[in-house]
């Protein structure tokens, strides 16, 4: 199968091939989604089979609109409506209880299901078109950074999909909040991202919880997520990765940080925005190692910090 690049305006012919059952990826404001419709089964499986997916891993239902919720969830709490007045649409996904119309491949058998209303106008307007809400998993293949532009999508899932709509670069460039409201004595984030744990107390004016350890709340914690060829290494001070820099042998080196690298040609910038194409460029480009400096501004973004941790995984070394 050969895989069309549709531009912004051919939303209805991607609409149509997803009717039929074909899997089309689409850009949101976060990363680029496969989406396929929630009502069907089959497709859900291909997304499932395309991306090299486990089962075991639930789908984020994507919807246009509030009217569609009575379809997908059932008993649905206040909360749900305050949050969603709040956010939606944007960068919040919120867990409630699953109406039995989903199927169980949708939520891999979870009583649960994933909601969220992306901002970009493509993503609403091709969910409209197809008429229900779409599941739609980040347009990777399964244990590769998620992809942030069109062509990412390509690299990843060419030949493997219908059709991907190319609106270029993703606003955000990491994956949305992800909020349980049912499963815990109180809100529990089990995926940190763009919308922050304050800012969702404000608005909810309880406190939220953000999910560490215990139970395994959300299926896809136990995959590993976001790893580059190259080893990579974290640095939480300036001195730490200079005194390595100086220590190590010379190879093919790529540089993250926020701030600026006094004329190193190997630094890019680490932000939220460009961390998934940069590790792209990493493996493509065969860097031997990357190394990543967390100063204070980056540990305290939450979302980009969990990407970080989870893509250095236990194995590499973390140097404090
Ligand atoms: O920004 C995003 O959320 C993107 C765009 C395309 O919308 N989508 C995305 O989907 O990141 P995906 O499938 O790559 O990640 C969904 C995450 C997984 O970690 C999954 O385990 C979790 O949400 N999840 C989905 N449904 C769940 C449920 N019912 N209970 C717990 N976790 C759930
Ligand atoms: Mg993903």
């Amino acid at each position: 199968m050969k895989t069309e690049v549709l531009k912004a305006t051919e939303v209805d012919l991607a609409a149509a091939w997803i009717k039929k059952g074909q899997l089309v990826a689409f850009p949101t404001e976060t990363v680029y989604g496969l989406g396929a419709s929630i009502f069907n089964p089959e497709a859900i499986n291909r997304v499932f089979y395309a991306k090299g997916r486990p089962q075991d891993n639930p789908l984020i239902a994507h919807i246009a609109d509030l009217a569609s919720v009575q379809k997908i969830a059932q008993d649905v709490p206040n909360a749900f409506f305050v949050l969603a007045e709040h956010f939606f649409p944007g960068p919040l996904t919120l867990i409630v209880k699953r109406h039995p119309n989903v199927p169980d491949i949708a939520s891999a058998g979870l009583d649960t299901v994933a909601i969220r209303q992306p901002r970009s106008s493509i993503a609403l307007g091709l969910i409209r078109a197809v008429g229900e809400p779409l599941v739609a998993p980040s347009a990777n293949l399964s244990g590769r950074p998620s992809s942030t532009t069109a062509q990412h999508v390509l690299h990843d899932l060419d030949g493997k999909i219908a059709a991907v709509i190319d609106a270029g670069p993703c606003p955000i460039g990491i994956e949305s909040t992800v909020l349980d409201l049912v499963s815990f004595e109180r809100p529990t984030i089990l995926r940190p991202g763009f919308v922050t744990k304050q800012q969702i107390e404000a608005v909810l004016k309880e406190e939220v919880l953000i999910y560490t350890q215990g139970k395994m709340a959300s299926p896809g914690m136990k995959y590993r997520h976001y790893t580059p060829d190259a080893p990579v290494k974290v640095f939480f001070h300036q001195r730490d990765l200079e005194e390595y820099l100086a220590g190590s042998p010379k190879c093919k080196r790529m540089l993250l940080s926020k701030g600026p690298m006094n004329g190193r040609s190997d630094h890019y910038l680490l932000l939220a925005q460009n961390l998934y194409a940069t590790l792209r460029q990493a493996d493509e480009e065969r860097y031997d190692e990357v190394l990543l400096l967390c100063d204070e501004e980056v540990q305290q973004d939450a979302g980009l910090m969990n990407r970080i941790t989870r893509m250095v995984g236990s194995h590499e070394s973390c140097c404090n």
